[in-house]
């Protein structure tokens, strides 16, 4: 069984932070969300991974590599534009050749191990297999209409009047009528060829799609609350290791600090971790916090959030809760007269001050 992973398409939603950089790279528990993925992958022995890019290839190149640090081998499949999720399977028909895969989105992160769908699809053998979950927002996503005994009936994408409130996981498996289904369907009215488009093709055609429910956690990470409550609930699972330096300071809870990294005269609660080389020093980093690497946390104050590496916070009088924080970002409170606010926002930036 072969992978593929979709790390094309713009991140608008998730602009400022995609203007500088690939979603699938947005650090969650400061690792790119899209390891995930491939960590899913490889541990059910897929090793042979496609990774559809688009403009941000030489980035999600770099980070990525040749997958040589999973035991994988990781090949980029380039798309002109982002023209859907059926065009992205379309332009791999050879990576896949003939064998099943397992289509991965690259901005998901499931906590389920994929063992059982893996075994699911190759104990009955249907040609797609897909994951759904109950949401409260299901206008937001493919949505599934299932019968009594658990045979998917329809699937439509981002409806007005949701049917069900069944999403659509982005984890779908697939044999290869996959790519009879797309040669047969039409770009929909935002020009994209829909996965959901596809996949009702093989049920009006009278190919066998099967569906399982999500067990643990899934996260798409569309948005920005996507991004902390996806932190939030890896962090969930961290576990306690101190590479670094603590002086004068109370951790309490599941705490990683990274090589290199100075916590000085501060509290820790964690779940939370502290990248290599921080420096936290007369700080608080509260529960739910990733600090990434070379971050500078001064005389101030950070909970429940994601902190990307290079940036510093500096004798902050309020605390930063439920923020983003790109990479290099400086934030700096200086007591001066008059009170004045400095910025230097890029475009889309959001800034709340709560007097
Ligand atoms: O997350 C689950 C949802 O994912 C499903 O419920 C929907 O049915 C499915 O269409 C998809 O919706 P999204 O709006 O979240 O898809 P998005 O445009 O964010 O793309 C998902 C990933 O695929 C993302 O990593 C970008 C990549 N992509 C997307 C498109 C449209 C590509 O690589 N190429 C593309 O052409």
């Amino acid at each position: 069984m072969k992978g593929l992973i979709l790390s094309g398409g713009f991140g608008t939603r998730l602009r400022p932070l995609t203007y500088t950089g690939a979603k699938q790279l947005i650090p969650i528990a400061n690792k790119p969300i899209i390891y995930y993925g491939i960590e899913a992958l490889t541990r059910v022995g897929v090793s042979e991974i496609g990774i559809v890019v688009g403009d941000t290839r030489q980035e999600v190149q770099d980070v990525v590599g040749n997958g040589e640090r999973w035991n994988a081998r990781i090949d980029y499949i380039p798309q002109e534009a982002p023209l859907g999720l059926a065009h992205a399977i379309k332009i791999s028909k050879d990576f896949i050749g003939e064998e099943p895969f397992v289509m991965y989105l690259g901005d998901n992160i499931l906590k389920d191990n994929l063992n059982y769908l893996v075994d699911q699809f190759k104990k009955n053998q249907p040609n797609a297999l897909i994951l759904l979950t109950e949401v409260n927002n299901p206008q937001e996503f493919g949505v599934a209409v299932v019968d009594e005994k658990g045979h998917v009936k329809k699937l439509v994408e981002k409806p007005k009047k949701p049917p069900s409130n069944l999403a659509l996981v982005g984890i779908y498996l697939f044999d290869k009528e996959i790519f009879t289904a797309i040669e047969n369907i039409k770009p929909s009215w935002r020009n994209e060829l829909e996965i959901t488009d596809a996949i009702q093709w093989l049920l009006d055609n009278n190919y066998q799609v099967e569906s399982q429910t999500v067990v643990g956690w899934w996260k798409d990470t569309g948005k920005p609350e996507d991004i902390i409550d996806a932190n939030l609930l890896v962090l969930e699972d961290v576990e306690s290791d101190n590479q670094g330096k603590v002086m004068d300071s109370t951790i309490n809870g599941r705490v990683k600090i990274g090589k290199g990294a100075l916590v000085e005269k501060s509290i820790i609660r964690g779940p939370a971790i502290i990248g290599e080389n921080a420096k936290i020093i007369r700080a608080y980093v509260g529960p739910f916090s990733s600090i990434g690497n070379s971050v500078t946390i001064e005389n101030s104050e950070v909970e429940c959030s994601v902190i990307m590496d290079g940036a510093t916070i500096r004798n902050l009088e309020k605390r930063i809760d439920r923020s983003i924080l790109g990479k290099n970002v400086v934030i700096n409170q200086i007591d001066e007269s008059p009170r004045t606010h400095k910025f230097v926002l890029g475009d889309q930036s959001y800034v709340e001050i709560i007097k």
